[in-house]
C-alpha cells in the first residue's frame, strides 16, 4: 500500500513537471528564438513600443466655440406643457450661463463647457423634433454586446459603468509577442481629432527597452497631455514596490515576473530531476507571466469603483486607477491589436436604460409635479449623477425616492446630470428626463473636474424654483434615509440665529500636497495649510440662506471654484460667515457614513443598485437600518 502511494506520488510529480515545462513555459521559451536584432523584428518592436498614435496630426482645426452658443437653452415652445417641461429639465441651465460668462474657469472646466456645446448641438435637434412615438425595438443602450468576427473591436454605444466587463478570448500569435488592449474614448460630435485612450494595456512578452523580461504596461493618452506615466507590471525597480491597491486589489500581483524554479525536495524526487534533464538541458529560472506565445487566453477587463481590473484565465493580474478626466463612462470601444488572434469579445453589465413599456409601474416612479414656490418644503435634495448611470437613478427611484415625504412633496429630489459625448446616451437621458421629470440637465460634459459647478447648479435650482428650508447634496450611489435626515436637522441647537452645515464634518483637514496623490492640491489652487470646516460629499445639508448666498455670488463670479466640491462648499460657507458676519452651526453627525455602510446609518455610500434595493427591503420589512453585502 505504502509503495503504491509512493509510486503514485512519483507519477504525479512527473506529470507536474511535464505540465509546467510544456504547458506553461514552453510558450514563453519559444519567443526567445526571435532574433531581436534582425531589422524587421526590431522595427515591429518599436512600433508597439511606445504605442504610436494612429491618427492624423494635421487634423482639422478645433471647432470654434462662442459662449453665446450656450446662451439659449432650448427656447420653450409657446404652449404650456412644454414650458413646464422646460423648467423641469433645464431649470439650472440659465443660472450656470452667468457663471460661465466671466468666471475665472480652469482649463478643464472650459474644456467641459466646450465639449458640452458640441454635445448640445446634437441633442438640441432631437429635443426640438419633439415627442415622437418610440419605435418598437429601436436601438437603445444595450445591456450586453459581443463581437465574434475576429475584428478585435467592440463598441460600447453608451459607455461603461461600474461592474461592466469585457472578456477577450484570443491566442497570442508569433512575431514580436506584443499586443495591446485599448479602451478608447469618445470623439465628440463634429470633433475630428483623436479621442483619448482611457486605458492602454500593452503586453510585451519579449520585454521592451526597459527589460528583457515580459512586461505589462498600462497607460493613458490624451491630445492635451500625450502619454502619461507608465505603470509597469512587474514593477521596474523595488523602489515603487509599495504594493498599491485599487478597490482592494493589487495593482500588480506579486507573482508576475517572479522567477519560477523547480526545487525538488528529498531523494526520491531527485530521480525525477535526472529524468527531466534528459528532455531539457540544465535548469534555467523562468518567469511567470499570464500570457505566452501560442497560448489561448480569456482576459476579462472589468470596471471597478476606483479603477480598471484585468483578470486572465480567472486570476486577477493587475489594476489601473482611473486618471483625471479619463473615466469609464467615456469609453467608446475596446480595440485589441498586435500579435494576437482574437476569436471573440463579449461585454456584459453595460449601462442600459429602462424600457419605458411597463407603463403601469411607471407612474409610481415619476416625480410628483414640482410644487409651486409658495409651498415651503422641508428639504430639497440634489443628487449628483452622471449621464449613463441609468441603473443607479432607477434604483434611487425605486427605493428612497419612494419615501412618504417625497411622494407627498414635502421633500423634492432632483438628479443633476451633465452631458455625454455619445449622442445616443444624451438622447436616452433626455427621454428619461421627460419620462420621470426628475432630471436637471447641465450644459457641460460630465467630467469630474466640473463637479463644483454641479453644486452651484443645485443651489441655483433650490433658490430659483423651490422654497426649501434646507438643501441637501448627495450622490446616486448613496442611500438616504430621509426621515433620519429630517430628524438629524431637528437636533440643531440654534436654528434661528445661525446657518447650518450638517453631515460628516471635518474641522481639521488640510490639502494633500503629495504630487502623485489623487487628491493633490497645489499651493496655487489652495495656499493655506488647513481648510475651513467642510462636510463629506456623499451627503451634507445646508440651510437655505447658504444656498441663496452661493447662487448670488456665482452670478457675480465671487466664488472660488475649488475642484473638490465638498471642500469648496466649506470655503464658500466660511467666506459667507466672514462677509456677512453670520454664525455657522457646524453639526457633525456620525451616522452620515461616507466610507460605505454601517448599522444605523442615516446615509450609506458606495451602494450598488442591488444593494440599494436590499437596504430598502430591509428597512421596509425589519424597520431597522442594517447593511447589505
Ligand atoms: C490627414 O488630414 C488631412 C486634412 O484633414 C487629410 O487631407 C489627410 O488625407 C489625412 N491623412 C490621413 C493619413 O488620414
Ligand atoms: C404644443 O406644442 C407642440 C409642438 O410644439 C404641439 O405638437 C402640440 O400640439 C402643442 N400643444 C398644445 C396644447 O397646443
Ligand atoms: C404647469 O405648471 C403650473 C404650475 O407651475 C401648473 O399650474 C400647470 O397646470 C402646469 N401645466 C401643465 C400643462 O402641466
Ligand atoms: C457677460 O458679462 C458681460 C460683462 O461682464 C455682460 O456685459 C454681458 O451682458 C454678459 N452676458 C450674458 C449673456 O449674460
Ligand atoms: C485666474 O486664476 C489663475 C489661477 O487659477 C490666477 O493666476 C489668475 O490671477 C486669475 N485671474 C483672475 C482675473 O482672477
Ligand atoms: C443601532 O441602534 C440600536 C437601537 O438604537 C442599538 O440597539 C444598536 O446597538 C445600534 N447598533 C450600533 C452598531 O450602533
Amino acid at each position: 500500500m505504502k509503495r503504491q502511494l509512493e509510486w503514485g506520488f512519483l507519477l504525479f510529480a512527473v506529470c507536474l513537471i511535464f505540465v509546467i515545462r510544456f504547458g506553461v513555459l514552453e510558450g514563453s521559451s519559444g519567443y526567445i528564438k526571435v532574433n531581436l536584432l534582425s531589422t524587421p523584428s526590431l522595427s515591429r518592436v518599436r512600433e508597439n513600443w511606445v504605442p504610436g498614435l494612429e491618427g492624423n496630426t494635421s487634423a482639422p482645426e478645433e471647432p470654434r466655440i462662442k459662449l453665446s452658443d450656450l446662451a439659449d437653452p432650448p427656447s420653450p415652445p409657446r404652449n404650456s406643457t412644454s414650458r413646464n417641461q422646460t423648467v423641469n429639465i433645464w431649470g439650472a441651465w440659465g443660472g450656470l450661463k452667468l457663471v460661465l460668462n466671466g468666471s475665472n474657469l480652469s482649463n478643464e472646466m472650459m474644456e467641459g463647457f466646450r465639449e458640452g456645446i458640441n454635445a448640445w448641438r446634437g441633442l438640441k435637434q432631437y429635443f426640438e423634433e419633439g415627442e415622437k412615438p418610440k419605435e418598437k425595438g429601436a436601438e437603445g443602450c444595450p445591456f450586453s454586446g459581443s463581437s465574434t468576427d475576429n475584428s478585435g473591436r467592440l463598441e460600447f454605444p453608451c459607455g461603461l459603468i461600474v461592474d461592466s466587463s469585457a472578456t477577450v478570448i484570443a491566442t497570442v500569435t508569433g512575431g514580436t509577442g506584443s499586443f495591446k488592449f485599448e479602451l478608447v474614448g469618445t470623439r465628440g460630435v463634429g470633433d475630428f481629432r483623436a479621442p483619448p485612450i482611457i486605458l492602454h494595456y500593452g503586453v510585451r512578452i519579449l520585454g521592451d527597452k526597459g527589460t528583457d523580461e515580459p512586461v505589462i504596461i498600462q497607460n493613458t493618452w490624451t491630445r492635451a497631455t500625450d502619454w502619461g506615466e507608465e505603470e509597469r507590471c512587474p514593477y521596474r525597480d523595488d523602489s515603487n514596490k509599495k504594493r498599491k491597491q485599487v478597490d482592494g486589489l493589487d495593482v500588480c500581483i506579486e507573482q508576475v515576473g517572479k522567477a519560477m524554479t523547480w526545487k525538488p525536495q528529498g531523494e526520491r524526487v531527485s530521480e525525477v530531476t535526472k529524468w527531466s534533464g534528459v528532455f531539457k538541458g540544465p535548469e534555467k529560472p523562468k518567469t511567470w507571466f499570464p500570457f505566452a506565445e501560442g497560448m489561448p487566453f480569456a482576459a476579462t477587463l472589468w470596471v471597478g469603483w476606483e479603477g480598471f481590473h484585468m483578470t486572465v484565465n480567472g486570476k486577477h493580474i493587475s489594476s489601473f486607477e482611473y486618471r483625471k478626466g479619463l473615466e469609464p463612462w467615456l469609453v467608446n470601444k475596446l480595440e485589441v491589436s498586435g500579435d494576437v488572434k482574437t476569436s471573440s469579445i463579449i461585454a456584459a453589465g453595460l449601462p442600459t436604460s429602462e424600457r419605458w413599456e411597463e407603463a403601469a409601474v411607471l407612474e409610481v416612479f415619476k416625480a410628483p409635479p414640482l410644487p409651486p414656490k409658495s409651498k415651503r418644503l422641508k428639504l430639497f435634495i440634489g443628487v449628483f449623477s452622471t449621464t449613463n448611470n441609468f441603473d443607479r437613478r432607477m434604483a434611487v427611484r425605486r427605493t428612497w425616492m419612494q419615501s412618504e415625504e417625497v411622494r407627498s412633496s414635502n421633500v423634492v429630489v432632483r438628479f443633476f446630470v451633465g452631458l455625454h459625448k455619445q449622442d445616443q446616451v444624451n438622447k436616452e437621458m433626455l427621454d428619461e428626463a421627460k419620462t420621470y421629470g426628475d432630471i436637471q440637465l447641465l450644459p457641460f460634459v460630465d467630467y469630474y473636474d466640473l463637479i463644483t459647478l454641479k453644486t452651484i447648479a443645485i443651489c441655483i435650482y433650490a433658490t430659483k424654483h423651490v422654497t426649501a428650508d434646507y438643501v441637501m447634496k448627495t450622490d446616486d450611489d448613496t442611500f438616504v434615509r430621509i426621515d433620519a435626515v429630517l430628524a438629524a436637522i431637528k437636533t440643531r441647537r440654534s436654528p434661528r440665529s445661525k446657518s447650518l452645515l450638517l453631515g460628516a464634518v471635518e474641522t481639521n483637514a488640510g490639502p494633500d500636497r503629495g504630487v502623485n496623490s489623487k487628491w493633490y492640491v497645489s499651493e496655487q489652487e489652495y495656499p493655506h495649510a488647513t481648510y475651513p470646516p467642510w462636510a463629506h460629499g456623499p451627503g451634507y445639508i445646508i440651510s437655505n440662506d447658504i444656498a441663496k448666498y452661493v447662487t448670488k455670488m456665482s452670478a457675480k463670479h465671487g466664488l472660488q471654484l475649488f475642484k473638490l466640491e465638498d471642500v469648496a462648499m466649506g470655503i464658500w460657507i466660511d467666506s459667507y460667515s466672514r462677509k456677512q458676519r453670520r454664525g455657522i452651526e457646524y453639526l457633525n453627525n456620525p451616522f452620515f457614513i461616507s466610507a460605505g455602510c454601517e448599522e444605523n446609518y442615516t446615509i450609506a455610500h458606495y451602494q450598488m443598485p442591488r444593494q440599494m434595493l436590499c437596504l430598502w427591503q430591509e428597512l421596509k420589512t425589519k424597520g431597522i437600518p442594517v447593511c447589505c453585502n
